[in-house]
């Protein structure tokens, strides 16, 4: 039995002190929105020092039907923590305290497709933007201003408050990018929208899949059904293999748009095609189909150069593929075709430029397609080779910038991880953080630069729980050099807020690296 003593309720009393220290410290601090944590950094912020609460009464009210959707979206994302039903309801409602309101804004037109304005008061907040895209941009900003446990799937019984002021933000590239390689090993329909739910929180906007690889094809195409009946069998030691449908495919896709997200596609050839080879003998120059790939070199497959079928073989992949692709974009890959000699690589990119130009897509391709007849209809995407990257400038194209030694979220952190890989070096979180793309290439002008990327590559990835190591924390800081101004980004400011945002990881259930760059904050801080 516990016996209390005058000691014991001496050390309560300090106890209960300290608390009362803490707790009205934390509700000083709730009560700013200059001290909130967001990742990536907003443009701009205004704090009046004041508290919004939503409640069981709240309404989400949008001020036109063609939001309700984002309005469903919004409610779904908080109704299993504070357990409110959240109306969605429209602007025929009187407004009432409480309430939050969703509207698309002409005004907004200066903060760009993406760009959005949440004002808070007491009474109501408001969240504006000019298109779809930035109201999604901004509920993510939402999300993050109100309390962490708003991600918990349970309920919990808080104050959902939410510091007063006015965010106004607006993204610095237009293409903020993520890519899976689900080539290597394959991930079914719901592993990818669980990336995709994360790469929503971060305000990135385009998801690359990449297709097919010597180890395995993954998306159905019709005409062509060998590609999936033999080339999906394999992966990377035959662990976890498979493909979409192009109904899978169109699933993930619309995932994807309900988050403003899209997906480019990505068919890597004339190399890192065996799985293609070995499932059709006529695309190989000797006519002998080549056998199935479990390994991981790369560099020793080729698609024949000079056969006519291989191009009516693109062309049928292209236009299925453009016919289930609503984005501007097909990938043409053209990476590490070391089996390719370099006048009929040119010769092959040349043949397939034309043909995604024919339907109406721009082409993006791996640094080396620079090397091609490109032009300002096409992009380039540097990942190790800046000559080439320079060339493609010099032709007009424009870059997305993938530099290996920074935005590889497959290189390992250090030495000891035991996932990755490691041939571009080691990448801590700050160096994934400490790089701006304008500066790589000397001279580029902004113009010139579409955006960044953050590859993942799946030798040695399986599972959900993989793809969340190698990617976080690394991807929240590169999302924020896609997001935020140059002025924002910088390594002291960003550990300390990526520090406090641990606790937004965790409610997030996300499997994340605990570097040691990074002094995190306890759990119950
Ligand atoms: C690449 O990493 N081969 C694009």
């Amino acid at each position: 039995m516990k016996i209390w003593n005058i000691r014991s309720v001496k050390n309560l009393i300090a106890l209960g002190a300290v608390y009362t220290l803490f707790s009205s410290c934390a509700e000083k601090s709730n009560n700013s929105l200059l001290d909130i944590s967001f990742i990536p950094q907003p443009v701009n912020i205004t704090a009046t020092h004041k508290a919004f609460s939503i409640s069981s009464k709240t309404n989400i009210v949008c001020k036109s039907n063609d939001i309700q959707a984002i309005g469903k979206y919004l409610s779904k994302l908080l109704n299993p923590a504070t357990g409110f039903s959240f109306t969605v309801v429209e602007n025929n409602k009187k407004i009432a305290k409480g309430d939050i309101l969703l509207q698309l804004n002409s005004a907004g037109f200066s903060l760009g497709n993406e760009g959005y304005e949440i004002n808070i008061t007491p009474r109501n907040l408001m969240l504006s933007a000019y298109k779809a895209d930035g109201l999604i941009r901004g509920i993510q900003t939402l999300r993050q201003a109100l309390p962490p446990q708003i991600e918990n799937d349970s309920i919990e019984n808080i104050n959902w408050s939410i510091p007063t002021g006015t965010i106004r933000d607006y993204p610095k590239f237009e293409y903020r990018g993520a890519m899976l390689d689900v080539a290597r090993h394959f991930f079914t329909v719901d592993e990818v929208k669980q990336y995709i739910d994360l790469l929503t929180y971060y305000k990135i906007n385009t998801l690359h899949l990449h297709l097919s690889d010597d180890q395995g094809w993954r998306i159905e195409i019709k005409s062509w059904p060998e590609l999936t009946k033999i080339g999906a069998s394999s992966s990377v030691n035959n662990e976890k293999t498979g493909f979409y449908t192009q109904d899978d495919y169109t699933e993930i896709v619309n995932y994807a748009a309900e988050r403003c997200i899209s997906i480019i596609p990505e068919i890597d050839m004339p190399g890192h095609t065996n799985a293609a080879l070995a499932s059709y003998a006529v695309l190989n120059k000797n006519g002998i189909a080549a056998d199935l790939y479990s390994g991981t070199e790369v560099g020793f497959s080729s698609l024949a150069i000079h056969k006519e079928i291989t191009y009516q073989f693109i062309d049928d992949v292209i236009r299925e593929l453009v016919a289930i692709t609503p984005g501007p974009y097909i990938h043409i890959g053209g990476d590490e075709s070391h089996a390719t000699e370099h006048n009929d690589y040119i010769y092959f990119i040349n043949n397939v430029l034309d043909i995604v130009t024919m339907y109406n897509k721009i082409a993006i391709g791996w640094d080396e397609i620079a090397n091609a007849n490109i032009n300002a209809n096409h992009i380039v995407q540097y990942w190790s080779n800046k000559a080439n990257t320079q060339m493609g400038i010099k032709k007009g194209a424009k870059v997305i910038f993938s530099p290996a030694q920074y935005a590889y979220l497959d290189m390992k952190y250090d030495s000891t991880t035991a996932l990755g890989l490691a041939w571009a070096g080691t990448i801590e979180v700050d160096k994934a953080y400490d790089w701006i793309p304008d500066t790589i290439i000397p001279n580029i002008k902004p113009y010139q630069i579409l955006g960044i990327e953050a590859p993942l590559w799946s030798e040695t990835l399986q599972t959900t729980n993989d793809i969340e190591f190698m990617a976080f924390p690394r991807l929240c800081g590169i999302a924020e050099i896609g997001w935020s101004q140059n002025a924002d980004l910088n390594w002291e400011d960003y550990k300390v807020r990526l520090a406090k945002h641990k606790v937004r990881l965790e409610a997030l259930g996300v499997n994340y690296y605990k570097s040691e760059k990074v002094e995190w904050v306890p759990a119950n801080d």
